[in-house]
């Protein structure tokens, strides 16, 4: 059962496995993807979604409009990011997995859930905060402002049990608690559950190739997924290691060294050995680069060549979007229907 302490940092892959819950996250189109990615976000989701749950995912389309105002651009980072995420396992049969904006209730339910939250509430978003501190005003859009109710409105359309976010983005599921909490009592209901931001332990904890901050494309310390086999080569040669290492056979040093980061991450089966023969200087930096370099390959090969498949059959995407926004929708449409009854808004 997902435990009932509110923001508990919950290892649910354990907790729902047994359980029907509903599960709802979305993802913004932001550009390619990086090992950071995979670990902190794709693979919680792919294992929730094979959990046995109900999983609801989608692009979140409408968020990316707060800073992406190039309609091309816009276009091919949700492409992408649906080949990405088929590729690295989404399963379309047991995920629904759809683009935002083509679900129209979740806009709806943001201009009505708006009323059941405070403007003082809303200043006090981190996000929103960080904007403010780094006296970057320009930027400050509308949709960046009401974007937390935005997300409130993608998560209780479906009234789910858990969120899966980051660290970053559990004060916004808070936020949607307060919002669905605000409502149920307005009108005397229990309809909105109270959904449990499900914590993602492994979020922001990928090291970079730069060994200093997390890995992230602002960063440019990044290993991609999907680039060309000689762009990856690149990033793994540049992985920080041990640098009081000079030649191979000096004494190399595990603590801080990224390679064996990712290698663990990459459940690497001879990691031990491989350690032991580092730390004695019995093997040199290049050469567990290049192990480093045929495990990662191996690791994402499948995924690499569903993504080379789907690059030419677009259609096929485009198919499994349509299906997922109409599946979405019937859930979607009578979560609405309820709202517009129990406020007493639509049809008399
Ligand atoms: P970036 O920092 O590269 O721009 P995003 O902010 O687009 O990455 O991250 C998308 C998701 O991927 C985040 O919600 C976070 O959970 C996960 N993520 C990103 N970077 C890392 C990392 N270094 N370690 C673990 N998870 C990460
Ligand atoms: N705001 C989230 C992010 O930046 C993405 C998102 C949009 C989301 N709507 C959501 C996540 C609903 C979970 C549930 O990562």
């Amino acid at each position: 059962m997902l435990k009932n302490v509110r923001n508990a940092i919950i290892d649910y892959t354990f907790e729902v496995n047994k359980m029907d819950k509903i599960i709802v996250s979305g993802v913004k189109p932001t550009g390619s993807l990086h090992l950071g990615n995979f670990f902190g976000a794709i693979k919680q989701h792919i294992e929730l979604q094979n959990a046995g749950g109900k999983t609801v995912f989608f692009i979140a389309d409408l968020h990316a409009l707060t800073t992406v105002k190039d309609r091309k651009i816009m276009e091919e980072n949700v492409l992408n990011l649906a080949i990405n995420y088929i590729s690295l396992g989404i399963d379309p049969v047991k995920t629904i997995f759809f683009r935002q904006s083509e679900v129209k209730e979740h806009s709806e339910l943001s201009v009505i859930l708006a009323n059941y939250i405070t403007h003082a509430q809303m200043q006090r978003m981190h996000a929103y905060k960080d904007i403010i501190s780094k006296n970057d005003q320009s930027n400050l859009n509308m949709g960046i402002f009401n974007y937390p109710i935005l997300m409130a409105a993608d998560i209780l359309a479906y009234r789910p049990d858990g969120v899966p976010v980051g660290m970053d983005q559990k004060q916004h599921v808070e936020l949607t608690r307060d919002i669905a909490e605000n409502f149920n009592k307005t009108y005397g209901v229990d309809f909105f559950k109270l959904p449990e931001p499900l914590i993602n332990k492994e979020s922001s904890k990928i090291i970079g190739t730069d060994g200093k901050n997390k890995m992230s494309k602002s960063k440019n310390n990044v290993i991609s997924i999907f680039e060309d086999e000689e762009v990856i080569r690149k990033q793994i040669k540049s992985c920080y290691t041990d640098p009081l290492r000079i030649k191979a056979t000096d004494p190399g040093h595990i603590e801080g060294n990224t390679v064996f980061v990712y290698l663990e991450a990459l459940n690497y089966k001879d990691l031990e050995e491989l350690k032991l023969k580092y730390t004695k200087g019995n093997i040199s930096d290049m050469e567990v680069k290049d192990i480093l370099l045929n495990t990662y390959l191996e690791y994402f090969k499948l995924a690499r060549e569903k993504r080379a498949h789907y690059l030419s059959n677009l259609d096929e995407i485009r198919a499994i979007l349509d299906d997922g926004a109409k599946r979405a929708s019937q859930i979607a449409e009578n979560t609405l229907k309820e709202v517009l009854n129990i406020t007493g808004l639509g049809k008399i």
